[in-house]
């Protein structure tokens, strides 16, 4: 079976889940396992998390969570002190001002922010979208009935987002704006001013700000920022965040929304009628990982600075590939539009897939993000297999 459902398939769907795709990361690694099981030796670029274990005292706090019978419902929203310990941990490390009332907790960052999407967006309403962008913006986005437009960022800027580049973009219809800085796929971190202006700008339109800041702690730039750090315009503006990525726990399924009271509201409507609360033992866990020393973040942080420069002076080495050099998250986004065309290729997702079945080297096309000349490397792996990879890759493209 594959992913893709057929017309016949199609047609006994609601019209709502056959306006949007499976996520294109997620069809990769799908693809990824099956070639492994069959006993491919593959580099994986492909998967979107940290490659460090999740820290002993988080993983001790499940454990004593689970001993003490923490294994009942908790409220939809998160239990109190998990709510309450995300406030504080966004206040001190951003000068918010939040109280429990404006905090949910949900499964994941993507949970939290389908839930703001959904409690927020009506049909045809129009959605900002900088590009590249993730991949699941869009099809949340059109899950909800809105329309997604893209503002294309300029890749010799570093693809960073500017506020004259989203004023442009604002009409009548625009019910929100998405910002997502680091950014994935591309890396690149938004200006403090910029972040600032846009907020000020989504407050004077009535337009809500939907800020992914899932890779906040992930920002080699400088300090990290985040746009709920000024008040003013707070009305407006809805962070999303999670724990996935800043404590490596992807598998655990913890992130969180920040938003005014209403909002919060009707997120925690739309949570009761789905997944209820996030699992009660990794609430603890991570209330453990917000409260508890902070250190690990900073470790993390260091080896990734380290492994993108490694991947990106690598990248550049290869004929035909350029990477501008990402300022946060953990992936590179190489232009590898000059091999385009050659072997027989059309596309980024022919050369993806070709990678992955000639050279063993699992990459996500750029495509899924919304351009046509790139591949997704995440270098949240170990420094041997960046070389690996890379070497597989250099001798792939002089081939093809
Ligand atoms: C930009 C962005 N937002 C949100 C998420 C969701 O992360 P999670 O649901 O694991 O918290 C991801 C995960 O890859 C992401 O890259």
């Amino acid at each position: 079976m594959t992913a893709v459902a057929t017309q016949a398939e199609k047609k006994q769907l609601s019209e709502r889940i056959n306006r949007i795709e499976i996520s294109a990361t997620l069809a990769v690694v799908n693809e990824a396992e099956k070639l492994r099981a069959g006993g491919a030796d593959l580099v994986d670029f492909g998967a979107g998390e940290p490659h460090f274990p999740t820290p002993l005292h988080i993983k001790q706090a499940a454990i004593e969570a689970i001993q003490a019978n923490y294994t009942r419902y908790t409220a939809v929203a998160g239990s109190a002190e998990l709510r309450d310990a995300i406030v504080k941990r966004h206040s001190l490390d951003f000068s918010s001002h939040y109280k429990r009332e404006e905090c949910i907790a949900s499964v994941g960052g993507k949970h939290a922010l389908f839930n703001a999407i959904n409690v927020l967006v009506d049909h045809g309403d129009e959605v900002i979208v900088p590009v590249p962008y993730w991949v699941s913006f869009k099809d949340i986005i059109q899950y909800a009935g809105g329309k997604p437009v893209y503002v294309e960022c300029d890749e010799a800027q570093g693809f960073r987002l500017t506020a004259a580049m989203i004023a442009k973009a604002i009409t009548p219809r625009t019910k929100a704006i998405i910002l997502n800085s680091p950014s994935n796929p591309s890396g690149a971190v938004m200006s403090a001013a910029d972040q600032d202006e846009i907020a000020k700008m989504a407050h004077e339109h009535g337009i809500y700000l939907v800020s992914d800041e899932c890779y906040v702690y992930l920002n080699y730039a400088g300090k990290a920022t985040s746009v709920a750090e000024r008040t003013d315009y707070r009305d407006r503006i809805i962070v999303i965040g999670s724990l996935s990525k800043t404590y490596a726990m992807t598998g655990w399924r913890l992130g969180y929304a920040l938003a005014p009271e209403p909002i919060v509201k009707a997120m925690q409507k739309l949570q009761s009628q789905s997944t209820s609360n996030p699992t009660s033992i990794v609430q603890k866990a991570a209330l453990a990982a917000l409260t508890m020393h902070q250190d690990c973040i900073d470790d993390m942080r260091a080896e990734y600075i380290e492994l993108r420069d490694r991947v990106v002076a690598g990248l550049n080495a290869i004929p035909g590939v350029k990477c501008v050099k990402p300022q946060g998250a953990f992936y590179a986004y190489p232009n590898i539009g000059a091999h385009v065309g050659k072997g027989g290729t059309k596309s980024a997702s022919d050369i993806a897939a070709r990678l992955l079945r000639e050279a063993g080297v699992v990459t996500v096309p750029g495509e899924g993000f919304g351009t046509r000349e790139h591949i997704r490397i995440s270098y949240a792996t170990k420094a041997s297999e960046i070389d690996r990879g890379l070497e597989r890759m250099k001798k792939f493209f002089a081939a093809l």
